[in-house]
């Protein structure tokens, strides 16, 4: 028998209310984490006994890898692991060897704060997962303390990079996220430590995501104000992005010791390009990383429906599309609104 011929779920583009595809699908694989970032969970509203997601409440590995199929079918390329922190649920590298097994997937990454990736990285890498992307606020222990809800170790996380190093992962992305006031002196630091590394720094501007992690504009750090202290140490010029709705801005070093980039989703925002679709650990699928709720495919995938029906449903969804969050954020932010947590989403 030759090769099947392409099903109409396989040849299907998806395009939202604003001419976007569907491109990116981001899973969160459980809620919990065992850091308490300020920016994201902050620890004086996330105590240990918090109500987190129960066992049954998750959706089982081959729950997911049957959404990432239908996703697939829509247009999704790029599949993205996050949690909480995602290396936390149990059996990972069983679900990233599911869906690198997926036809149609051309990206397999996860975001994680690195602490278990010593124990982790080359099952992970084994199983199939190609990019990392690790959580690295400071290099300072007091200052990294005080960013992980005192939870964790700067070293760790370095420890972490090592191993991933050690199991074949090249050009990890180092995801740093400044506060004003609180790790805007790290910053240097950070860039000179990775610098000629092969990893690749990212200074991410300190969100309003969700709502209780008490954002306030003034301490916002915008990127141009990085880039330029950056680069009145070791010039910089801009690359071109790698692919149409790259989230980072990247500049590299002019004497050749890698790059660098800067998400700067406060000062300018990239919702035209946005193509991102969030799947949480309870089978919601967000719209927007500011979505005021989730449209629950949980209940559609236990309560029978095929995967035609599946792919409906989403598609139904995706083409009603309309959010921009971060360009409106001025006028939005007037009006009190719930919004999903970061944690729930992943970022
Ligand atoms: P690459 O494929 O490596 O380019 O990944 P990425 O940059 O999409 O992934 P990553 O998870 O590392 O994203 C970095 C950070 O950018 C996230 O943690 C968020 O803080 C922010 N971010 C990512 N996607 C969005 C988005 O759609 N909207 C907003 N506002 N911020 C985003
Ligand atoms: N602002 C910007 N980035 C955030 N992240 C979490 N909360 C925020 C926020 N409030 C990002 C961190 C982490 C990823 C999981 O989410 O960069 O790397
Ligand atoms: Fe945990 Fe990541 Fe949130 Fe920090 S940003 S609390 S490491 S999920
Ligand atoms: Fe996409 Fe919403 Fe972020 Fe804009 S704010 S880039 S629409 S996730």
């Amino acid at each position: 028998m030759g090769a099947p011929l392409p099903t109409p779920l396989q040849i299907r583009t998806t395009v939202d209310a604003r001419d976007r595809p569907l491109r990116d699908l981001r899973i969160s694989v459980l809620d919990r984490c065992n850091f308490r970032c300020p920016y994201c969970m902050p620890a004086d509203q996330y105590p240990e006994h918090h109500p987190f997601l129960q066992r049954q409440d998750l959706l089982s590995f081959e729950e997911i890898e049957r959404l990432a199929r239908v996703f697939v079918g829509l247009g999704v390329r790029k599949l993205r692991l996050t949690g909480g922190e995602p290396l936390l649920r149990r059996d990972l590298p069983l679900l990233v060897g599911m869906l690198a097994a997926i036809p149609g997937v051309e990206d397999l990454a996860l975001t994680t704060n690195g602490v278990l990736l010593p124990r982790l990285a080359e099952s992970l890498r084994a199983a199939g997962l190609r990019r990392l992307t690790v959580s690295l606020d400071a290099l300072d222990p007091a200052i990294f303390r005080r960013l992980s809800g005192d939870r964790g170790e700067v070293a760790e996380v370095l420890a972490g990079i090592a191993a991933a190093e050690r199991a074949g992962f090249a050009a990890v992305k180092i995801n740093c996220v400044v506060m004003r006031d609180v790790n805007e002196d790290e910053v240097l630091s950070l860039a000179a430590h990775f610098r000629g590394s092969g990893h690749l720094v990212r200074f991410i501007e300190y969100m309003d995501v969700g709502t209780l992690n008490d954002w306030r504009a003034e301490r916002v750090v915008p990127s141009a104000e990085l880039l330029a202290r950056i680069a009145a140490r070791w010039p910089l010029r801009a690359v071109d992005a790698g692919y149409r709705g790259e989230v980072a801005q990247r500049h590299a070093y002019a004497d050749g010791a890698g790059e660098i980039g800067f998400i700067s989703s406060v000062s300018a925002p990239f919702c035209g390009d946005c193509t991102r679709a969030r799947l949480s650990a309870d089978g919601r699928l967000y719209t927007c990383l500011f979505a005021r709720d989730g449209f629950d495919l949980r209940k559609a995938l236990r309560g029978g429906d095929d995967d035609a029906a599946l792919a409906t449903l989403i598609a139904d969804r995706w083409s009603l599309r309309d959010d921009r969050y971060s360009e409106r954020r001025a006028e939005l932010r007037n009006t009190p609104r719930d919004r999903v947590e970061m944690y729930h989403v992943g970022g």
